[in-house]
């Protein structure tokens, strides 16, 4: 291990781990629950958030019974990430890149490399977590979409008990 890995704490977490702590979250629902939404604030080279992405999309497979685009458009809109590095981004996005090639099972159009590549600039950004993530989580895509039906829901709640009190 270099110097700079151990003054930056760069001791990254391997597989098992990240396994055991999303089975403590509560299994494959919350994993492909419309309304939940993933953050990894320290994604070092990614290592931590590929199991993360794989069970998220392993949990949408199971849940659209086996259709794989429509698991993994879902799946990589499903979290944010930061890393302070600069030097760790490339390689935490290409682990995602190198996974949703893969299970795509056929070789990509070049407009399909481009929206993955332009989805994940958006989701895997050099940020300092401590100052600028929780502004940047709530700016990316998915995170948008979310909020948008969200606010759908309260404004029709809303209506409903409104419609009830008359
Ligand atoms: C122990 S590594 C863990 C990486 C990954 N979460 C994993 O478990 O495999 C910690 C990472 O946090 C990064 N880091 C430290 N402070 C940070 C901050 N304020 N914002 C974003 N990343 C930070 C370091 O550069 C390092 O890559």
């Amino acid at each position: 291990m270099s110097n700079k890995e151990l003054e930056q704490g760069q001791i990254f977490t391997p597989p098992w781990v990240t396994n055991e702590m999303l089975d403590l979250l509560g299994g494959d629902d919350v994993l492909s629950d419309h309304e939940n939404f993933f953050f990894e604030p320290t994604c070092g080279d990614g290592q931590m958030l590929i199991v993360i992405v794989e069970r998220i999309y392993k949990a949408l497979l199971a849940k659209y019974d086996g259709d794989i685009e429509k698991a993994l458009s879902e799946t990589l809109y499903k979290f944010y990430a930061s890393e302070l590095d600069e030097t760790l981004i490339p390689p935490a996005r290409m682990r995602v890149w190198q996974f949703a090639a893969k299970e795509i099972k056929r070789e990509l159009s070049l407009f399909e490399q481009y929206l993955i590549a332009h989805q994940l600039q958006q989701s895997i950004e050099c940020r300092d977590a401590l100052k600028e993530s929780i502004d940047a989580i709530h700016s990316c895509p998915g995170m948008r979409a979310l909020k948008r039906e969200e606010l759908k829901r309260q404004k029709s709640k809303k209506l409903a008990t409104e419609g009830a009190i008359k």
